[in-house]
């Protein structure tokens, strides 16, 4: 099924055929990522950035990736300076910018914000983080990474390690890694655990998932160990966070014992979860990572809004 059009919200929207082409298309646009053959494909596009919430990466290779695909971006990085301020619901802001644009990417601290989003525009929405919701394009270019560093996405053996209560981005991995046959593992502070609901969805997908309270176990099996930070801004109450903070941290003694092909994955940024030192073994590829959203977004929106013959 052609994805011209067509919103993104949860990963849950797409299958695996389309995340395959989405992920053949993003090893194409690696080149035109770079700056080394150029595109027109956004060609008098304009997509809109609405982030209310903190960003670097997202924001920036989604802007980067309009930009080298010949289109333009209009950006809300802050929503401190918009008529929200005044009191403008999210309904009406993304209506207008709905008719202001030809796509609209939203990042919202709300859980559900996309959806609603999706539901007042007419133009396509990409679902950039909805508070501890999905963050599916992240999950796009996690799969890309994992599948550049080992050939392929079957039979890989994947530790979440950190916030898997509230992180977005393996809540959206997860689902994806169950539909890739991957092992999954969970580990990190039980108070942080994957939510019963989650992990209930992944065993009905029949995934192979398990728990390892004991870190070293975990990575000592691991082909990819995928670190989250701890989703600070998501506690209700800071005594509760000081209680897990600095709880994990991967150095060069956690991997002693890993496989000589283990990923170090991260979405980032880090808060301390990865010690500098593992930037230079060659298991740290969560810079190669975010270097990835770029073409990964490029090829998402060249699918969903690029120039198609006839057009
Ligand atoms: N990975 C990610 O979402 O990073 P930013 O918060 O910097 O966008």
């Amino acid at each position: 099924m052609s994805l011209h059009g067509r919103d993104l919200i949860s990963i849950r929207d797409l299958s695996r055929e389309e995340i395959e082409s989405v992920l053949a298309a993003a090893k194409k646009m690696i080149p035109f990522a770079e700056g080394k053959k150029v595109s027109h494909s956004l060609e008098n596009k304009i997509v809109a950035m609405a982030f209310f919430e903190p960003s670097t990466r997202t924001r920036l290779s989604f802007e980067s990736a309009v930009q080298r695909l010949g289109g333009s971006c209009i950006t809300i990085a802050d929503a401190s300076v918009t008529s929200m301020r005044k009191g403008e619901s999210l309904h009406d802001t993304i209506r207008m910018l709905s008719s202001y644009s030809d796509a609209i990417v939203i990042r919202h601290p709300n859980e559900g914000s996309a959806r609603l989003a999706a539901r007042a525009s007419d133009r396509p929405v990409l679902n950039a983080g909805d508070g501890a919701g999905q963050h599916p394009t992240q999950t796009l270019l996690d799969l890309a990474t994992m599948q550049e560093a080992f050939g392929t996405l079957s039979g890989l053996t994947v530790v979440l390690l950190g916030d898997l209560k509230f992180g977005r981005t393996v809540h959206s991995l997860a689902h994806a890694l169950a539909m890739f046959g991957a092992e999954i593992v969970l580990t990190g502070p039980p108070s942080l655990a994957l939510p019963l609901q989650s992990r209930r969805h992944l065993e009905h997908m029949g995934a192979k998932v398990r728990e390892q309270s004991d870190l070293h176990a975990a990575v000592r099996d691991a082909d990819v160990l995928y670190v989250t930070r701890i989703q600070k801004e998501r506690f209700g109450d800071e005594s509760e966070y000081r209680r897990v903070a600095g709880s994990y941290r991967i150095d060069a003694s956690v991997l002693a014992d890993a496989k000589s092909r283990l990923a170090v994955m991260h979405p980032l940024p880090r808060a301390g979860e990865i010690a500098p030192e593992v930037d230079s073994t060659t298991h740290a590829v969560y810079f190669r990572q975010a270097a990835l959203a770029v073409p990964v977004r490029m090829a998402l929106l060249d699918l969903i809004l690029g120039a198609r013959k006839g057009d």
